[in-house]
């Protein structure tokens, strides 16, 4: 008797295509490379019907200078440039999914466009310019049922899931949160120079804003996911730059529908010193996390609980704990850090056909209806009330 022969598994290749080849899009070629490598590992395990395979099929970007230095490390099949190569990269017949990684003013367009040409969309935070048009994309990826993730990168980030489940562990122990404190620093990103070659962050008809809402979006979105969502907020924005609607400097008071307060202080100075930093404290404990781009670790975090002396989580347990809860335990845990973890939960979401994805569009609104409250307060003096 002839033994039967195992049926191949048909094989599909995800083509994905990049606009806007600046910083953030070297993030995201990074971990589309390593998704490519471990694709066949991690669907296959994943028991996909098919075999699926990734590949960085396109590139485009206004600047034909940058797309193809870009080019020369991430290589792709299709270099686009000029004022049309967004919309033309989309148009490729071949490109599945696109990453829209281009100043905030043309997001929108991009993000409807690749909606309408049937193909999903990866977009980088701030998602546009006010929730309305966020709305607008809600709407394109439900009628022409298409991906779209937001690139809220904190919903990726193996400390903010890991503490999420502690703290619920040690709910009784630990006691009721009290306050939140954060800080954060970022040298000026709008220099032209060193870690900051783009000035577009200066300009508010590509930016929309400043502090709060190009990097601090971050993390009102980090400790909305954690512990729900707000209902009032009070903040005082200034400008000592003098770059026109591109506030430097906001101080503010995040209420939670618990009750929960947030401190929130940030700015963009001339120190070459970017951290953030967020003290949460309990009844019975405190949290305290930092993230210093200076050091090698993405993330300290600290404990202390009533007397016992504090002690620190390292980052392969909450890689690990991440990476067994988004259902992907084999991922080396060494190879990773956000961005991957987000590119690989945008793979997946088109893989499984899940249009909302893992960190859908809502969310992104959400972050962003909170931040306009904060500029509305600005502007009245007064607290806003989120309905
Ligand atoms: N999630 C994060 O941590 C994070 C970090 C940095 C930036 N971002 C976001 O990513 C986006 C890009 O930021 P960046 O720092 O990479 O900027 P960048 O200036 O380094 O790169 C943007 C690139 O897009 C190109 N571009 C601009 N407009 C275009 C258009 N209409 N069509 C085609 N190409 C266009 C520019 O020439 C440039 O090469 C922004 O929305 C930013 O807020 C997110």
């Amino acid at each position: 008797m002839s033994t039967p022969t195992p049926t191949k598994k048909p094989s599909r290749v995800i083509r994905v295509g990049i606009i806007g080849t600046g910083a953030i899009a070297q993030n995201h070629a990074l971990s589309l490379s390593l998704s490519e490598c471990n694709a066949r590992k991690i669907w296959k395990w994943k028991s996909s019907s098919e075999k699926i395979k990734i590949k960085l099929y396109a590139l485009a970007d206004s600047d034909e200078g940058k797309v193809k230095a870009f080019a020369t490390h991430f290589p792709a099949e299709k270099i686009y440039f000029g004022p049309q190569a967004g919309f033309e990269l989309i148009d490729d017949p071949l490109v599945d999914a696109v990453f829209v990684l281009t100043h905030t003013n043309s997001h929108l367009q991009y993000v409807l466009y690749a909606a309408e040409h049937h193909k999903h969309v990866f977009c980088e935070k701030p998602l546009a310019f006010s929730p309305a048009e966020i709305q607008q994309m809600i709407e394109a990826r439900d009628k022409f049922q298409v991906v779209i993730q937001a690139g809220l990168v904190m919903r990726s980030a193996s400390p903010i899931a890991y503490l999420k489940n502690l703290m619920e562990e040690n709910r009784e122990k630990w006691g009721r949160p009290m306050n939140i404190i954060f800080r954060g620093s970022q040298d000026k990103p709008y220099t032209g120079t060193g870690r900051h070659p783009s000035t577009w962050r200066k300009d508010v008809t590509k930016s929309h804003g400043g502090i709060l809402i190009e990097h601090s979006i971050h993390d009102i979105d980090g400790m909305i996911s954690i512990f729900g969502e707000i209902q009032e907020v009070y903040a005082k924005i200034r400008n000592l730059a003098g770059h026109e609607g591109i506030e430097d400097s906001v101080s503010g008071i995040l209420t939670f529908k618990s009750g929960l307060t947030l401190s929130l202080n940030a700015c963009w100075n001339e120190i070459d010193y970017d951290c953030r930093r967020y003290e949460m404290f309990f009844e019975r404990a405190q949290i305290v996390i930092e993230v210093e781009s200076a050091t090698k670790e993405l993330a300290s975090v600290s404990i202390r609980y009533l007397e016992d002396p504090p002690y620190n989580i390292p980052m392969e347990p909450m890689d690990r704990f991440f990476f067994t809860e988004l259902g992907f335990p084999q991922v080396q845990a060494e190879l990773t850090g956000p961005y991957y973890v987000e590119d690989l939960r945008f793979i997946n979401a088109i893989v499984q056909n899940n249009i909302l994805s893992d960190v859908p569009l809502e969310l992104g609104k959400y972050a962003q209806t909170v931040i306009e409250a904060c500029y509305e307060s600005n502007r009245t003096g007064k607290p806003i009330y989120l309905p």
